[in-house]
């Protein structure tokens, strides 16, 4: 079956058209999914209006699902496979710990040694306006670089830190945050990561990282913050507008992302994602 397919931006992305998740899927289908998953970085299924079990069957398709240890406040009660991002109050009325989850520039689990290959967000709520995420596309960033700047880099590494956020840690839970951060010790991991499947080379950086390994947070910034702009330039990105059942798979090698608090927190803002597994990269930085 040939799919079909529309392009969500000229960075990346692209909408897969006519499927329906809840119906059993061939191989072969699945595999062009796989091909069209590879090319565009982002892959968008509308009105899927599916179970948690057929999210998570569908996500396990493409590789070991990750049970998220690293952030075990935010877990599913019932499916650890299932990542909450909600500002839904818990059961006892105290505001949700995962409510401000995703706000920076990032790529899953970058502060561990087995960041996330991918990422299926499933929209269960949202507000009335809002509520978008950004992806850019960090191989197009890469192949725009001079080829000074691609020889300065080559053999950096980034330290990712777990429990970096541009908003008030206090609203955020302290609590989690130093849970989080004790679970995640720093993960220096390469500036320039080649793909494992596809074998280009992609900038692999994001606002968790603050410093270089070997150098000072003084030295490193100024070099990160001209990568990390430079990577997120609106020619690099997708600004994605929700509606309820989306399903929404990012390539995290290649790709990062931001969820932007651009809505009346007021109204609800609920999701749920997959995170599959990755190769292992990078290595835990004792000083
Ligand atoms: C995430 O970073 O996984 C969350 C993205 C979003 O909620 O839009």
């Amino acid at each position: 079956m040939a799919l079909k397919l529309r392009r969500l931006s000229n960075a990346l992305g692209a909408e897969i058209c006519d499927i329906d998740l809840a119906k059993p899927m061939s191989e072969s289908t699945f595999g062009e999914i796989h091909n069209a998953f590879l090319q565009y970085g982002i892959l968008l299924f509308r009105n899927q209006d599916i179970s948690r079990e057929q999210h998570i069957d569908f996500s396990r398709r493409f590789g070991e699902l990750d049970d998220h240890a690293s952030l075990p406040r935010d877990r599913h009660p019932d499916y650890p496979e299932l990542l909450l991002v909600t500002n839904r109050p818990n059961p006892d009325g105290t505001p949700s710990e995962s409510r401000y989850t995703g706000r920076s520039w990032h790529t899953d689990f970058s502060y561990t040694t087995q960041p996330a290959l991918g990422s299926l967000l499933r929209c269960w709520e949202l507000p009335e306006v809002g509520g978008d995420t950004l992806f850019a596309n960090m191989t197009m960033a890469y192949d725009t670089l001079s080829e000074g700047m691609k020889k300065l880099i080559a053999d950096l590494h980034g330290i990712h830190l777990s429990g970096t956020r541009k908003i008030n840690a206090a609203d955020a839970g302290e609590a989690r945050r130093n849970e989080v951060m004790k679970l995640n010790p720093p993960i220096a991991q390469p500036v320039v990561r080649v793909h494992p499947e596809t074998g280009r080379k992609a900038i692999y950086l994001g606002e968790k990282v603050k410093r270089f390994d070997g150098m000072t947070e003084e030295e490193s910034m100024p070099l990160i913050d001209y990568l990390n702009r430079h990577a997120t330039r609106p020619e690099f990105v997708y600004r994605h507008q929700w509606r309820k059942n989306d399903l929404l798979i990012w390539d995290n090698r290649c790709t990062l992302h931001q969820a932007l608090g651009d809505f009346d927190e007021t109204q609800l803002r609920h999701m749920e994602r997959t995170t599959v597994k990755g190769t292992p990269s990078g290595h835990i930085v004792t000083a």
